[in-house]
C-alpha cells in the first residue's frame, strides 16, 4: 500500500493505519521472554531420546550409561514414568481433545508407532548434559511391519468423511459425462511432498508444579485447549493450571496441538519435584510435531469453445498417522472458485506408521489451490486463453454448487484488474519461452488464492481507569502477528481515547478466554468481544454519568453520542472517561463479554446456512529460469487481495508477504523426505530442508482493496492463511510460461526443467 492510500480518511482514527506492533521494542531489545528463557531456581533441563524404528515394541531399555553421567537427576522411560490419562478423542464439542497432537500416551506404553516417538525423557542439571546422556540410552526393540510410503498406499485410500462444518465432498450434475464430451479439457495428476513446521522459536515448555498447581510458559497458539488438556491428562483440576504464552516465535499450525514436548516437560517436572524446561532441537521438531500430509490430486476440468467450464473434477489423496492427523480440506477453496456446470469432489486418506500430521498455514486449501489454479492455468493454454479472461468468464455470481448461498463478500474481479495494472500484465507475450532477458527465460503467472472466513467466540473485559488509562484483558495468542497491537487500535477508536492510553493484556490463562490463533479467525473473534465490551463500557459510563444532575450528558442516550477525546460528546458537550469517574468518587469502571459456544453456535450455523465466506485474492509472479541449468529465481511479486477491511496496514501487509514467501517455499524448495525403507525423516535440519531465505525473496507488493465484509466483525476477514493459497501455482504457471513444461509435482526443483 502507498502511504497516501493509507493514510487517507477512513472515518476512523486508528483503525486502518500501519501501526508499529506494541510488543516490538521488546522483542528486538531481547527484553521480551520466551518459553525457554524464564529461570526458576534449581531448572532443571530435559532431552527426549527417540525411537529409530516405524514400529514395534520396547522390548529393554538401558539407562545405566545415561545415568552414570555426573549431572543427571533422572531417566524415564515406560518402565518408571509416572502415569499420564490417555488422549482424548477428537470432538470439536470437547476443546481439550482438539488440542490432541497425536493418540499416544507418552511413556505409559512400551509400542513405538513412528520412527521418532519420544521413548525416553533424560533430565539433567544442564541442557547440555541431558542431550548427552540421552544420547547414551539404548533402547532394544522387537519390530515390527510397517507403512511408511505414502505412493504405494494411495490405491488403498478411503474416503474422507468430513462434518457438517467442513464437508469432504461435493457433486452438483455429472461432470464425468461432462468431461467426456467436453471440446476442451485438461485431466492432470499433480502430487505435493510432506512438509515440515519451521518457526524460528523450535517448540519449548518451562513447568512447574507447586503441590497439584501447575504453571507452564509455553509458546502456544491455543492457551484455553493446552490447559484444558494438560488438566485431563494430569488429573488436575484446570483452574490450579497457568499457562502463560506472551511471546510465540511463529506458530503456523505447528503450536495449535499439544505435541510430545510439552507433556513430557511437565512429567518430567511432576516426577523429578523440579521446574523442568524441555527445549526441543530442530530435529526436535521434525520428530514430534506434525507437518503437513503429502498428497496427490487429480483435476480435470471441460469447458466449451469460449471457455465456460462444463466440468470440474477434484480429487485427493492426503495421509494421517495410524496415531492420529488433521484429515486436510483440500478440495475446499474448489467447492467456489468457478461456476462450472457439473462438479465432482472427493477426498481420500490413508493410514501410515507415521507421526500424526496437523495444521499447516492454510492446511489443505494451500496445497489444493496448487493443482486447481495450476489446472485452469492448462485449460487456458489449451483454450488459447488468457488466463486472467478464463477466470473471469467463469466467475460465478453465488455458490456455484447450487442452493441458495451467496457470497457475503467477493472482490475477485477487482482484484485481477488492479493486480494486473500494478504488474503489467498487458506487457505478457502468451507464447511460452518468448520473453527473455540474456540467459533468462522469464515467465508471468497468475492464481487466484482463497480462504475461507471463520470467527469464534472470544471473551474479553475492558477496564477504564480514574486517569484515563484503558485496559483490555483477553487470553488471545500473539503468536507474532500484531494480534494485540490491532485489538488496541479497534478499542481506542470504539471507546474514542488515545492508543497510547490502550494497553492489551493477554498469552495468559486467567484472562477471559481467546478463541486462539488458527484458522485466520483471531482477529475477527477477539475484535467482536472487544468491540461489544467496549460498547457495555460505554453504557456503564453513561449510566454513571446521568445519576448525576451537574453532567452534561443527562437524558442523553448512548446512540446519540460520540467517542471521542477520551469521553462521549453530543456536539461540543459531553465529558470525558476521567471526569465522570471523578465525580462519582470511583476508581474505575468495568465491562466484560464471556465467551460462549452455545450463545455462538446457532449464529454460526445460521451464517454457515446462508452465506459463502472467504478472503480471496490474485496473485502475480514472475519468474526468471536459467535456460542452461534450470535455476529458478523469483524475481518479482504483485498480491492483491480482498481481505474485508484492513485493521493495520502494516500488520496485514506484514501477514499477507509472510504467507507469500512461504507459498514460494511450497512451490519452489520445501519438502520432508522420509526414507521409505524406515520412516526416518532424512533433513530434519535447516541446513536441508530449504525454506526461503531473503536472497530468494523479491519484494512482494501486496495491495488489499479494503472494503468492509457486511457480515464480518468490523468487517474484516483474516489474513493469517489466503495469501500461501493459490502461491505455489502462481510459481508453477509463471514457469509454464517461461519454460513450457509444466510441472505437476512439488517442489519445482531445477532437475525437473532439464
Ligand atoms: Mo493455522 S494452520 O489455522 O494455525
Amino acid at each position: 500500500m502507498t502511504t497516501t492510500e493509507i493514510e487517507r480518511e477512513t472515518g476512523t482514527k486508528y483503525v486502518g493505519r500501519p501501526i508499529d506492533r506494541l510488543d516490538g521494542r521488546a522483542k528486538t531489545t531481547g527484553e521480551a521472554r520466551y518459553a525457554a528463557e524464564h529461570r526458576y531456581p534449581n531448572l532443571a533441563y530435559a532431552a527426549l531420546v527417540h525411537a529409530t524404528i516405524a514400529r514395534g515394541r520396547i522390548t529393554a531399555i538401558d539407562t545405566a550409561a545415561a545415568r552414570a553421567v555426573p549431572g543427571v537427576i533422572d531417566v524415564l522411560t515406560h518402565e518408571n514414568a509416572p502415569a499420564m490419562k490417555p488422549p482424548p478423542k477428537f470432538s470439536f464439542l470437547n476443546l481439550s481433545s482438539m488440542a490432541t497432537g497425536t493418540s499416544v500416551n507418552y511413556l505409559a506404553t512400551d509400542e513405538v508407532h513412528w520412527n521418532g516417538q519420544p521413548v525416553a525423557v533424560v533430565v539433567a542439571e544442564t541442557p547440555e548434559t541431558a542431550r548427552h546422556a540421552a544420547s547414551l540410552v539404548r533402547p532394544a526393540y522387537q519390530e515390527l511391519p510397517a507403512v511408511v510410503d505414502f505412493a504405494p498406499e494411495e490405491p488403498n485410500a478411503t474416503p474422507q468423511k468430513g462434518n457438517m462444518l467442513l464437508p469432504a465432498t461435493a457433486d452438483k450434475g455429472d461432470a464425468k459425462a461432462a468431461l467426456a464430451v467436453a471440446p476442451f479439457s485438461v485431466d492432470l495428476r499433480f502430487t505435493t511432498p510432506p512438509h515440515a513446521h519451521n518457526a524460528i522459536e523450535p517448540h519449548a515448555t518451562t513447568a512447574v508444579w507447586d503441590g497439584d498447581r501447575l504453571t507452564v510458559h509455553e509458546g502456544t497458539q491455543n492457551i484455553v485447549w493446552l490447559r484444558k488438556h494438560l488438566a485431563l491428562r494430569f488429573d488436575v483440576p484446570e483452574q490450579g493450571i497457568r499457562v502463560l504464552s506472551p511471546y510465540v516465535g511463529g506458530g503456523f499450525g505447528g503450536k495449535g496441538s499439544v505435541w510430545a514436548g510439552t507433556l513430557l516437560a511437565v512429567l518430567a517436572a511432576r516426577a523429578t519435584g523440579r521446574p523442568v524446561r524441555l527445549a526441543l532441537t530442530r530435529a526436535g521438531v521434525y520428530h514430534t510435531v506434525g507437518g503437513r500430509t503429502p498428497s496427490a490430486q487429480r483435476v480435470a476440468l471441460g469447458a466449451d469453445a469460449d471457455g465456460r467450464l462444463t466440468a470440474l473434477i477434484h480429487t485427493s489423496v492426503a495421509r494421517v498417522g495410524r496415531v492420529g492427523g488433521w484429515e486436510e480440506q483440500i478440495t475446499s477453496g474448489t467447492r467456489h472458485l468457478y461456476d462450472a456446470q457439473n462438479i465432482h469432489l472427493r477426498q481420500n486418506l490413508v493410514r501410515l506408521d507415521l507421526l500424526a500430521n496437523t495444521w499447516m498455514r492454510a492446511p489443505g486449501e494451500s496445497i489444493g489451490t496448487f493443482a486447481v489454479e495450476s489446472a485452469v492455468d492448462e485449460l487456458a493454454c489449451e483454450l488459447g486463453m488468457d488466463p486472467i479472461e478464463l477466470r473471469m468468464r467463469n466467475e460465478p455470481a453465488r455458490d456455484p454448487l447450487g442452493g441458495k448461498k451467496r457470497f457475503a463478500h467477493r472482490m475477485l474481479r477487482e482484484a485481477y484488474a488492479l493486480g494486473a495494472e500494478r504488474f503489467g500484465w498487458r506487457e505478457r507475450d502468451p507464447r511460452p519461452g518468448s520473453m527473455r532477458d540474456g540467459r533468462w527465460l522469464v515467465g508471468m503467472g497468475v492464481a487466484t488464492a482463497y480462504f475461507p472466513a471463520l470467527y469464534q467466540p472470544a471473551g474479553a473485559v475492558v477496564r477504564v481507569s480514574a486517569d484515563g488509562a484503558v485496559v483490555v484483558r483477553c487470553g488471545l495468542a500473539e503468536v507474532g502477528v500484531g494480534a494485540a497491537t490491532v485489538q488496541a487500535q479497534i478499542a481506542a477508536d470504539e471507546l474514542g481515547v488515545p492508543l497510547e492510553s490502550v494497553r492489551v493484556e493477554y498469552g495468559d490463562s486467567d484472562m477471559p478466554v481467546g478463541p486462539g490463533a488458527g484458522g485466520s479467525a483471531q482477529t475477527a473473534s477477539v475484535a467482536a468481544g472487544v468491540l461489544a465490551a467496549c460498547r457495555k463500557l460505554k453504557k456503564s459510563a453513561l449510566t454513571l454519568a446521568r445519576r448525576s444532575p451537574e453532567s452534561p450528558l443527562r437524558g442523553r442516550k448512548l446512540d446519540d453520542l460520540e467517542a471521542r477525546d477520551g469521553g462521549l460528546y453530543h456536539g461540543g458537550v459531553g465529558e470525558t472517561y476521567a471526569e465522570i469517574l471523578a465525580r462519582a468518587g470511583r476508581g474505575h469502571l468495568e465491562a466484560e463479554i464471556k465467551s460462549s459456544l452455545v450463545k455462538f453456535l446457532p449464529k454460526l450455523l445460521n451464517d454457515q446456512r446462508r452465506w459463502v465466506k472467504a478472503a480471496c485474492g490474485a496473485q502475480f509472479c514472475e519468474v526468471r529460469v536459467d535456460r542452461d541449468t534450470g535455476e529458478v529465481r523469483v524475481s518479482r511479486w504483485v498480491g492483491v487481495f480482498d481481505v474485508g477491511r484492513v485493521i493495520n496496514a502494516k500488520t496485514v501487509a506484514s501477514q499477507l508477504r509472510g504467507g507469500i514467501v512461504m507459498g514460494i517455499g511450497l512451490g519452489l524448495s520445501e519438502e520432508t523426505l522420509v526414507d521409505p525403507r524406515t520412516g526416518r525423516i532424512m533433513n530434519a535440519s535447516l541446513s536441508e530442508y530449504h525454506v526461503p531465505v531473503h536472497a530468494d525473496i523479491p519484494h512482494i507488493d501486496v495491495h488489499c482493496l479494503d472494503d468492509p465484509d457486511p457480515t464480518m466483525p468490523l468487517g474484516l476477514i483474516g489474513v493469517g492463511e489466503v495469501s500461501i493459497t493459490g502461491a505455489a501455482a502462481a510459481v508453477a504457471n509463471a514457469v509454464r510460461h517461461a519454460t513450457g513444461k509444466r510441472v505437476l509435482d512439488l517442489p519445482i526443483t531445477l532437475d525437473k526443467l532439464l
